[in-house]
């Protein structure tokens, strides 16, 4: 943050901090109905996350991941019970400002876990700038989360759109690919992951000859893919989640392109959908920061844990989620669970090496992972490894005074 800025605000959070001491949270206190905690009251995590819709999927991985974080710490972060509070933001920017607030005024959470869509997270934005309350995004890239609109309150743990798919200019370039079409859906997450590839592609001398796009949540895909088909370029690349990159990869297929066409994306695409969209995925090859195979004990031992616990396997999402909690952990841990220490948390939290399935990683200045990208392959029922893409990709964080 800019050296001004986060030194008045390190002296109000501060001030808060020595209110929330004498207060309310710490051990053996008496509280002024008379009651006295012989240990700290429990630290209440607001969850505001898709629980219907098209990132339905998304949304419970993430929340099964943290779950398990905390599991693992046996039920707490920085030895304070965890209470849970939950809405369903239903992927729907216009309700976020509403579903935000139900958490932080009603709820008086201490901390936010929150969104997986882009437009939605902007739309959380503004009241989580104005309460001040600690704020991990396991998922949406909003490029302005951690670029114009950063502030000291605001953490991630997945990526920036724009770092989900820059690679990809160099692995087409690899292959003699010099022409290509993006298609995704319409807002912030589409746009900023075909500027990524663009930016990307074009420094290595390929062209994007065609921008698709068709409005969120819409899935009939015929017209767009009849146009790819005219086009002729060289690859497809593209970015859908959840249902609509299922829809997406059998409508691919369907339509003759596949095998005539190479798809590409952010792995995105092909993470957590494997098992619902038969042969369609097969060899497609996309860049993500978590991958099949890395064959990793960290790896390993989550894979194992996850799967045990809620008889699933995870992907890219419950990695994403499982890091929220360790990301929470490391600042708690730093000040003793004491919440109102928020200058503390800040400072425990931006020092953290996560040691992640996805292999380890830090937070840039703006809060936002610098991290491997892997290039995967699906072969069979896998996202397989097949290197990194980029070592260490850190978001340009534009506009971020960090
Ligand atoms: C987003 O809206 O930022 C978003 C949604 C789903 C993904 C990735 C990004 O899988």
């Amino acid at each position: 943050m800019h050296k001004n800025q986060k030194a008045s605000y390190d002296r109000r959070e501060f001030l808060r901090g020595s209110a929330a001491i004498a207060g309310t949270t710490v051990a053996g206190v008496l509280l002024p109905t008379g009651q006295v905690f012989g240990q700290q009251a429990k630290l209440k995590v607001g969850l505001m996350l898709p629980y219907t819709g098209t990132y339905t999927q998304l949304g419970i991985a993430i929340t099964n991941g943290f779950k398990l974080a905390v599991e693992e710490r046996g039920g707490k972060l920085g030895g304070r019970e965890i209470e849970y509070f939950t809405v369903d933001d239903e992927s729907n920017p216009a309700k976020a400002p509403e579903n935000v607030s139900k958490l932080v005024q009603r709820d008086k959470v201490d901390v936010v876990i929150g969104t997986v869509h882009s437009g939605v997270v902007m739309g959380m934005a503004k009241v989580l700038k104005e309460s001040g309350t600690i704020w991990i995004n396991p998922n949406g890239g909003a490029g302005a989360m951690t670029g114009a609109a950063c502030a000291p309150n605001f953490f991630r743990t997945s990526f920036s759109n724009w770092q989900s798919t820059h690679a990809l200019g160099k692995v087409l370039k690899a292959k003699g690919i010099k022409t290509a079409v993006f298609i995704t859906h319409k807002y912030a997450a589409g746009e900023e992951m075909m500027e990524g590839f663009k930016e990307g592609f074009e420094k290595e001398g390929g062209k994007l000859v065609k921008e698709l796009y068709l409005p969120f949540p819409q899935v009939e895909f015929q017209a767009l893919l009849t146009e790819i088909a005219s086009i002729k370029p060289e690859a497809v690349v593209c970015f859908f989640a959840g249902g609509a990159a299922i829809k997406f990869l059998k409508d691919y297929q369907a339509a003759g392109l596949k095998g005539k066409i190479p798809l590409f994306g952010s792995g995105f695409l092909t993470d957590g959908v494997l098992d619902a969209v038969g042969d369609a995925a097969e060899g497609v090859e996309t860049t993500l920061h978590y991958a099949d195979g890395l064959d990793t004990k960290k790896d390993k031992a989550f894979r194992l844990a996850y799967a045990k616990t809620f008889k699933l396997q995870p992907d890219v999402y419950a990695v994403q989620g499982y890091d929220a909690g360790q990301l929470l952990a490391a600042g708690l841990d730093a000040v003793k669970g004491n919440i109102g220490d928020k200058a503390g948390v800040i400072k425990a939290m931006e020092a953290a090496k996560i040691d992640s399935p996805r292999g380890p990683w830090t937070l840039s200045k703006s809060h936002n992972p610098v991290q491997d990208m892997y290039l995967r392959k699906v072969v069979g029922k896998e996202n397989k490894v097949q290197g990194v893409a980029w070592k260490a990709l850190a978001d340009p964080a534009r506009g971020c005074k960090a």
